[in-house]
């Protein structure tokens, strides 16, 4: 990507989605329409909604050759990451959105033929910004976040988790692993926010995320932002993440990155 355009579509990004998140902030405590989506404890609300049309209108009227692929249905139908993709999660986190009225982000991933260049994550309700140009550093507001360099051993490292994955019937991944795991590890976090889960690695209050099913919104902006500091971001069983359909993602220091997924994460099929 030409370096201007990226600085360029960097500063759009960051302005919009201070602007979106002020919007919400101004909105927390009004009445929330709540829908469901796939099942009882998919919601969604018309601020994902409104928040993924407000991108989308400053994304077509600023680049009208842009995609924007997002969440909600507001963008286009993408089939490949030719040319330059917006992949936008208006909300992510919208369980605590609704129930906590806080612990939620939104996650915007910029992509020129594939690679991502520019990553954002805002932290709404407390005012944080996460923010990655590719190969020119990764920030927390005005804080340059120091690599990952550090090697801290599986035993003494804290891992976001979900609970779900050690139920022996959960249909992606053998519990038994999950359990050594959870058993190995110093413990473990589940914030309900993808997007900040990831944003805990790079800033490296968390070692690493392990999660079986995530859509691409919910890990463009945040496997930028791990990368920049040094952190590996793959598929639980280290293939390359695909960007189009649902995945698993590890992502996690380097020096354990390897480990968990060898010696812990079956995956079922
Ligand atoms: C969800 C959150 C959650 C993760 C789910 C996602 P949403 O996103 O990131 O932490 O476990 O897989 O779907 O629906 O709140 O944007
Ligand atoms: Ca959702
Ligand atoms: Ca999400
Ligand atoms: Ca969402």
């Amino acid at each position: 990507m030409d370096q201007h355009i990226k600085n360029e579509v960097f500063d759009y990004a960051k302005a919009w989605i201070l602007e979106a998140g002020e919007r919400i902030r101004s909105k927390i405590d009004s009445p929330r329409s709540i829908e469901t989506k796939s099942n009882a404890n998919d919601l969604v609300t018309e601020m994902d909604q409104e928040t993924e049309q407000f991108f989308a209108k400053k994304i077509k009227d600023t680049y009208p050759q842009h995609y924007l692929f997002g969440e909600e249905g507001f963008g286009d139908e993408i089939e490949d990451l030719g040319g330059t993709v917006w992949i936008i999660d208006p909300i992510d986190g919208t369980m605590n959105f609704v129930h906590q009225k806080r612990n939620f982000a939104i996650s915007i991933g910029v992509y020129f033929e594939g690679i991502g260049e520019v990553g954002l994550i805002y932290n709404v309700m407390e005012d944080v910004l996460y923010a990655v140009k590719r190969g020119e550093g990764a920030y927390k507001n005005d804080q340059r976040l120091p690599d990952l360099s550090e090697k801290r051993p599986l035993k003494e490292s804290i891992l976001a988790l979900n609970t779900s994955w050690l139920i022996p019937e959960n249909p992606h991944v053998e519990h038994n692993g999950m359990e050594e795991l959870v058993k190995t590890l110093r413990s473990t976090r589940s914030y309900g926010s993808a997007a900040l889960e990831f944003a805990f690695v790079a800033e490296g209050v968390l070692d690493g995320y392990l999660t079986m099913t995530l859509m691409p919104w919910d890990y463009a902006a945040g496997s930028i932002l791990v990368r920049e500091v040094g952190g590996i971001v793959t598929r639980a069983d280290q293939e390359e993440l695909d960007l189009l359909n649902s995945t698993t993602v590890l992502a996690s220091r380097a020096n354990i990155h390897k480990e968990i997924s060898e010696n812990y994460v079956q995956l079922k099929k």
